[in-house]
């Protein structure tokens, strides 16, 4: 049982994926946290996360930093979609995603190209959409949570540029797998997002 979750920064794709994996008892691999983990490496490599090389250079050593809180933060996932872009970058990150699809028992992966480059062969393949505001909200509020003070637009701002540069790059551009069913999250709460994904998940098994 292999489940591709793919989406939009703050769409809810990460919920989604963690409540598939403890509800169908699989292991889950937040890919994005690889990419932030790169994007952190170059930094203190003293590199420029936006020259290949330096970013190629990072990845070997990133492995190291998954559990690092501050992969979390917005910084990380802006020089996450930074090295994002390089071809020998997602190259190398390659091997290390479509190992953990296909160990023995399935695996759920979230990230952007999950379906359509990493296991496009995944029967279950999820899509997971929000409106621009609903993901800034999301966001506004979680910050704001952790005390951090930053305004709705300028989240909202921040979403587009990223999202924007997930789509529109070459290499694994953020696109929808044909086969893939689409979770429009904007008007759901958590509890009905995750239900919508179970019972999409169980038509395709
Ligand atoms: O999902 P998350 O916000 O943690 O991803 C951070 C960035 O990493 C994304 O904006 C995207 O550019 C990149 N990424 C990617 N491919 C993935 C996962 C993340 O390009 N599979």
């Amino acid at each position: 049982m292999i489940i591709a979750v793919d989406g939009p920064t703050a769409s809810g794709k990460g919920t989604i994926a963690k409540a598939l994996a403890a509800h169908f008892g699989l292991p889950h691999l937040d890919t994005g946290l690889l990419y932030r983990a790169v994007g952190r490496q170059v930094m203190l490599n003293g590199g420029d996360p936006d020259n290949a090389a330096d970013a190629l250079a990072a990845c070997a050593f990133a492995e190291g930093l998954l559990d690092d809180p501050e992969l979390r933060s917005e910084a990380s996932g802006g020089l996450a979609s930074r090295v994002s872009v390089h071809p020998d970058v997602r190259r190398a990150l390659f091997e290390r995603q479509r190992n953990f699809a296909l160990q023995a028992g399935g695996a759920v992966l979230d990230g952007r190209d999950i379906g359509t480059v990493i296991v496009p062969e995944a029967p279950a393949k999820l899509f997971v959409i929000a409106s621009v505001e609903a993901r800034a909200e999301r966001r506004w509020k979680e910050m704001i949570g952790r005390g951090e003070d930053v305004s709705r637009e300028s989240i909202a701002d921040d979403l587009r540029r990223r999202d924007e540069r997930d789509t529109q790059r070459a290499q694994a551009p953020l696109v929808a797998a044909r086969d893939s069913v689409t979770i429009d999250t904007s008007l759901l709460n958590r509890e009905e997002a995750i239900a919508a994904a179970i019972a999409a998940v169980r038509q395709r098994h």
